[in-house]
C-alpha cells in the first residue's frame, strides 16, 4: 500500500527522503515521487516504477534542501502512471501534499472545486486535496486552519502530509484510518506511514491517532485534534533494529523469514509456555481471562493468512476448550450486520496491526459490547492499540509481502490460548503437559524441515510450468491446504485452489488430468485413510501428486510422485509442521519463473485501504 515519509531538519533531506521510501518499499507500490524545497521554490519529481528509477532521475541534479516529503503510490484511483504518483501541486503550484488512504466523497468535492475555476491534472482521489486546502488558503487562512477545514469536508480514509512554500518551515501531517507516525530526532523530525521508514535516523516515536493533526518543526511538534484542542502525546522508545528489516544475506525477505521460523515460533512461545503446569501465561490477557473463559461463543475475524490462521484457531478452540467458534472475513463482518452478544469474544488477527477491513470489523464488534481482542505482530500498531487487549505474536518484522513466519507465530499464539482456556475449562494436567511438550518440540521439528530446502527445490522445477494446481487437506490440515495456494498464486501467479480433501469429489475432481498437480497434506492422523482413499481418486485419473507426510510413513511413496516428510506432532501442531514444505514449494517455483518474489504485482503488504 502507499507509504510515507518526510523530514524537516539540518540535513539535506533528499537522501533521507530516497532511502525511506526504500524502507517502505516492502509494502507494495507502482510509483513513487518526493517533493521539497529549494532555493525558494518547490520542486517535484517523480517517477513511474520503482524507487531506483525515481533515484536515477534525481542523479543529473545537485539538490540541497532541508525540508521534504515522499510517497510510493499503490493505484486506487487511476493507473500507475507519473501524473497520478503523489506529491499533487495545488494550482499555484506552491503547496504539495502526499495522502495514503481514500476519499471516498472525491466526486462531489471535484465538481464543487472545478465550479470555482480548479482545474485538475491527475485521475487521483487525492488531488483534490490539494485544491480544497488552497480553497481555504485563497480565503486568508493559514496553513493549519486551511488544512483543517478541508478535512472536516473529506469523507473516507488518511494519512496525510502537506508542505507550503508561504509556511516553509513545517510539515504539517494528520490521520484518520491511515497509519502515521511521528519521529523525533536532534534539531530534526519526521514522519512516516511505517517506523521502517525512518528506523535509520530515530527510534523516538509518536503514534498519531485518527482525527488527530500535527506541525511538525525540526525543533518541536505540536499536536492538536481536527477540532483544534491542543493535546499531547507519549514519546515511544521503538526496540526494533536496523538488522532486524535488512535481508541479512538472503536472496529474498521471503526466503529469510521462512528459515527463521525455529527463532520466530520460539519467540512466540518464550516465557508463556509453562511445560510442568501444562499451560500458558499470557499476561496480555489476564485482565479479560474471566470473562473469555466463560464467553458463550468465539469468533476470530482476520483477512488473508492471518484469516486461515483464524481457521486453525476454530478447529483448536473448539475441540480442546470446548467453546463454539465461527471464523469470518473481517470484510464480511463488517457490513453485514453481524448479531453479537456481549458474552462474545471477538479475536482480530492481524500480522501488520493496520490492515483497514480487519480495524474496522474490530471497532463494529467494540461499538456492540463484544470482547475485542487482538493478535497481532505489529508493536503499537492501530489494532494492537484499539483492542481492548490481546497478546502480540513477535515473529519479528516481516517483510515479505507473502506472509510466512507470522502465520506460524499466530498458529504458536492460538495454540497458547488454547492451552489456557482449555485447562481453565477443566482440560487434565497430563494432556495440558502433553501439548505444551509437543509445542516445545516444534522449533527444532521445524529446523528438520527446513533441511530438506533442496528436496523441494527439486519438486519445484518439476512443477514449475503447471498452470494450476490442487491443494488438499483435512481437518487441521484444511487451512493449510488454503494456505498452501494462497502462497502458491500471490507469488507465482500460478492459479491455485485449496480445499477439504473430501470435498474433491463434489466437484473439483472434474479438473483433474495429468495437468492438474495435486498437493495433498497427509500425515499420519485420525483422517489418514480417508485421505490415502482420495489420493486413489486422483492417481486414478492421471493427476501428479506431491504429498506432505509423516516421515514415518513408508507406504505412501507408493501411491504418489513425490513425497515430502515431515516429523510427528499432535493433530493440533500439524499446521506449524505441514505450512513450511508449502511456504518453500511456492518460494522456488516463483524463484524458478524469474519472479519479484518479495514484490509480487498488485499486492500490498498491509492493506489499509478498505
Ligand atoms: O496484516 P494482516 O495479517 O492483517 O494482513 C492480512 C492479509 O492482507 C495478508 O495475510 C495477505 O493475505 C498476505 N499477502 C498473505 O501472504
Amino acid at each position: 500500500m502507499c507509504g510515507i515519509v518526510g523530514y524537516v531538519g539540518e540535513k539535506n533531506c533528499i537522501p533521507i527522503l530516497i532511502n525511506g521510501l526504500k524502507r517502505l518499499e516492502y509494502r507494495g507500490y507502482d510509483s513513487a515521487g518526493i517533493g521539497f524545497f529549494s532555493l525558494g521554490s518547490t520542486h517535484v519529481i517523480k517517477s513511474k516504477g520503482k524507487v531506483s528509477l525515481l533515484e536515477e532521475k534525481l542523479n543529473s541534479h545537485v539538490y540541497e534542501s532541508h525540508l521534504g516529503i515522499g510517497h510510493t503510490r499503490w493505484a486506487t484511483h487511476g493507473v500507475p502512471n507519473e501524473v497520478n504518483a503523489h506529491p499533487h501541486f495545488n494550482s499555484n503550484n506552491n503547496l504539495l501534499i502526499i495522502h495514503n488512504g481514500i476519499i471516498e466523497n472525491y466526486q462531489t468535492l471535484k465538481t464543487s472545486l472545478k465550479n470555482m475555476g480548479y482545474s485538475f491534472i491527475s485521475e487521483t482521489d487525492s488531488e483534490v486535496i490539494a485544491h480544497l486546502i488552497d480553497s481555504f488558503l485563497k480565503k486568508g487562512n493559514e496553513l493549519l486552519k486551511s488544512v483543517r477545514l478541508a478535512l472536516s469536508e473529506v469523507e473516507g480514509t488518511y494519512g496525510l502530509a502537506v508542505i507550503y512554500e508561504k509556511e516553509p518551515d513545517k510539515i504539517i501531517a494528520a490521520r484518520k484510518g491511515s497509519p502515521l507516525v511521528l519521529g523525533i530526532g536532534e534539531g530534526e523530525n519526521f514522519i512516516a506511514s511505517d517506523v521502517s521508514a525512518i528506523l535509520a535516523h530515530t527510534n523516538q516515536v509518536v503514534y498519531m491517532e485518527d482525527g488527530e493533526i500535527v506541525e511538525v518543526f525540526k525543533d518541536k511538534f505540536i499536536t492538536r485534534t481536527i477540532h483544534d484542542e491542543e493535546i499531547q502525546k507519549e514519546v515511544h522508545e521503538i526496540s526494533l533494529s536496523l538488522d532486524e528489516i535488512d535481508k541479512g544475506g538472503y536472496s529474498h525477505f521471503m526466503l529469510k523469514e521462512i528459515i527463521e521460523q525455529p527463532d520466530s515460533v520460539t519467540n512466540s512461545m518464550r516465557g508463556r509456555l509453562l511445560l510442568d503446569d501444562g499451560n500458558a501465561k499470557l499476561g496480555g490477557l489476564d485482565n479479560v481471562l474471566e470473562r473469555l473463559s466463560n464467553c458463550k461463543r468465539i469468533i476470530i475475524s482476520a483477512c488473508g493468512t492471518s484469516w486461515h490462521a483464524g481457521l486453525v484457531g476454530e478447529y483448536m478452540f473448539e475441540q480442546y476448550a470446548h467453546i463454539p467458534t465461527e471464523v469470518e472475513y473481517a470484510s464480511e463482518f463488517r457490513y453485514r450486520s453481524p448479531i453479537i452478544y456481549p458474552d462474545d469474544a471477538i479475536f482480530f488477527i492481524s500480522q501488520s496491526g493496520e490492515t483497514a477491513d480487519t480495524l474496522a470489523a474490530m471497532k463494529e464488534a467494540k461499538t456492540k459490547g463484544a470482547l475485542a481482542l487482538g493478535i497481532c505482530n505489529v508493536v503499537g500498531s492501530s489494532i494492537a492499540r484499539e483492542s481492548m487487549s490481546g497478546v502480540y505474536t513477535h515473529a519479528g518484522p516481516e517483510i515479505g509481502v507473502a506472509s510466512t513466519k507470522a502465520f506460524t507465530s499466530q498458529l504458536v499464539v492460538l495454540a497458547l490460548i488454547t492451552l489456557l482456556l482449555a485447562r481453565k475449562r477443566g482440560m487434565k494436567l497430563d494432556e495440558g503437559k502433553c501439548i505444551a511438550e509437543h509445542l516445545s518440540k516444534i522449533p527444532e521439528q521445524i529446523t528438520k524441515i527446513l533441511e530438506l530446502n533442496s528436496q523441494i527445490e527439486f519438486i519445484a522445477s518439476e512443477f514449475q510450468d503447471a498452470k494450476n494446481f490442487l491443494y488438499l487437506g483435512r481437518g487441521f490440515n484444511f487451512p493449510v491446504a488454503l494456505e498452501g495456494a494462497l502462497k502458491l498464486k500471490e507469488i507465482s501467479y500460478i492459479h491455485a485452489e485449496g480445499y477439504p480433501a473430501a470435498e474433491m469429489k463434489h466437484g473439483p475432481i472434474a479438473l483433474i488430468d495429468e495437468n492438474m498437480p495435486a498437493v495433498f497434506i497427509a500425515p499420519k492422523d485420525s483422517t489418514y485413510d480417508k485421505i490415502i482413499s482420495n489420493i486413489q481418486e486422483v492417481k486414478a485419473r492421471k493427476g501428479r501428486i506431491i504429498a506432505i507426510a509423516s516421515e514415518s510413513d513408508s507406504e505412501i511413496d507408493h501411491l504418489v510422485d513425490y513425497t515430502i516428510k515431515i516429523p510427528d506432532t499432535t493433530s493440533m501442531l500439524m499446521p506449524l509442521l505441514t505450512v513450511i514444505p508449502l511456504q518453500l514449494l511456492a518460494y522456488h517455483i516463483a524463484v524458478k519463473k524469474g519472479l519479484n518474489v518479495d514484490q509480487p504485482r498488485n499486492l500490498a503488504k498491509s492493506v489499509t485501504v478498505e
